[in-house]
């Protein structure tokens, strides 16, 4: 007997790697093949130690949100989505269209009549929304739910297999960082804060208009940027915990830490296959490149403006406010307005002018991030 080997047909691709965007459009066309009243899908993710949910991927014809994030005490109707469990049914969005949340005003303005909003979960951890609308009122009948719950269920599934996998890929890294060099309670809040200033400044950017980030690459930036300084790893302790200045040796000793840190990539994504992680580029140029500045003088490899990618624009910007705001072993913590006054003087020479000014003007979103995640001791 001969073996057969059938496509997939309407769901093939969905499970290369691809990006989660491409994932959710192979997943919409499939839908649409027998429920063409699905006229958009989305999915916005929950970021538990904020209290925020992000938009995330998604699919249709027009972009009514982009770059957008949102308290979720501040929206009744996804907190009772957490809480029960329970998908949501709107039958006539247009009862929205004067509503108070700036996001389903958009969904309605944009023409979509009716919205099911199936929650995400990993176990009792809720990771974010699945969003069906139609632009049809009264577009979804009883047997129409049933499959978008199925496909809810299969959305849900790519995102833990892939987004939690490359969580906890994170997450063993960030350990491994706290265990092996930094014998300093404060590192955590540090790899915090400035993933979240990382994410803070690219939004603003794409909302901008630059061309290089959407809501998934925003997404996986914030997820990246905590491992920025992997290569410290394999600095010794006495160099990386020193009290005062290093001396030439020592400074030449710890500049190398950048191109440890893309080794370390390198490596582990030889042996077990990170490429299997999605835009883990974006993980290789961060740890490689955030301590080159934009007038070629930085290290390793003395990029000039765009050769550094703004991914790494960003997080060097985001990485050096945290630093200078902190307390390290070598200096005290400074205030917010000497490290703005001190990021304005480096901002054109050496790190991105525009980074600089939406840290300077997004004032209240900073020191937001800076309660939540406060140090012990500054
Ligand atoms: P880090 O502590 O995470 O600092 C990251 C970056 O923030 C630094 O990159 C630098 O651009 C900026 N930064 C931090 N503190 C200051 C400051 O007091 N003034 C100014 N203008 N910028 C500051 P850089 O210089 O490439 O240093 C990389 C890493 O080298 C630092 O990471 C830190 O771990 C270490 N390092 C740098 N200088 C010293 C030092 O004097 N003593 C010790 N023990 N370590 C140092
Ligand atoms: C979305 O559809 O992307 C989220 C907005 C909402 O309907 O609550
Ligand atoms: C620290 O010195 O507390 C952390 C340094 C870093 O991750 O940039
Ligand atoms: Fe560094
Ligand atoms: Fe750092």
């Amino acid at each position: 007997m001969e073996d057969i080997f059938v496509s997939n047909g309407l769901l093939d691709g969905l499970y290369d790697a691809a990006s989660f965007d491409k994932k959710l459009k192979i997943i919409h066309r499939a839908l649409k093949q027998h429920l063409d009243a699905i006229d958009r899908i989305s999915v916005i993710l929950y970021d538990a130690r904020m209290e925020i949910l992000t938009t995330f991927i998604h699919s249709g014809r027009d972009n009514p949100l982009s770059f957008y994030e949102c308290k979720i005490e501040k929206s009744p109707s996804l907190l009772q989505l957490k809480k029960l469990k329970k998908p949501r049914l709107v039958n006539d969005l247009d009862l929205f269209s004067d509503g108070e949340n700036e996001h389903t005003r958009k969904i309605a303005d944009q023409g979509y009549h009716s919205s099911y909003s199936v929650p995400m979960f990993d176990g009792e951890n809720f990771l974010g929304v699945v969003f069906f609308n139609s632009y049809q009122s009264h577009g979804f009948d009883n047997k129409i739910l049933l499959e978008l719950n199925l496909y809810a269920q299969l959305i849900n599934s790519l995102i833990l297999n892939k987004l939690q996998a490359t969580r906890m890929m994170v997450g063993a890294f960030k350990s491994a960082l706290n265990l092996v060099s930094y014998k300093d309670p404060e590192t955590g809040n540090h790899l915090e804060r400035m993933a979240r200033y990382s994410r803070l400044i690219a939004q603003e950017l794409a909302r901008d208009g630059e061309p290089g980030l959407n809501d998934e690459i925003i997404e996986h930036l914030f997820l990246f940027a905590p491992l920025h300084d992997i290569g410290k790893i394999g600095i010794p302790d006495n160099i990386l915990l020193k009290p005062g200045k290093l001396d030439d040796a020592e400074w030449k000793v710890m500049k190398t830490h950048s191109a440890i840190g893309r080794d370390i990539i390198d490596t582990i994504a030889d042996q077990i296959g990170l490429e299997a992680f999605e835009h883990i580029h974006l993980l290789r140029n961060i740890s490689e490149s955030h301590h080159e500045t934009i007038d070629g003088q930085g290290y390793p490899n003395q990029l000039m403006n765009d050769e550094i990618a703004i991914e790494t624009q960003i997080v060097a910007v985001a990485d050096i406010f945290d630093a200078l705001t902190s307390k390290r072993p070598y200096k005290k913590a400074w205030t917010n307005e000497d490290a703005l006054e001190e990021l304005q003087k480096l901002a054109g020479a050496k790190l991105n002018g525009d980074c600089v000014n939406i840290l300077l003007q997004k004032k209240q979103a900073v020191e937001e991030i800076q309660k939540r995640f406060q140090d012990e001791s500054n």
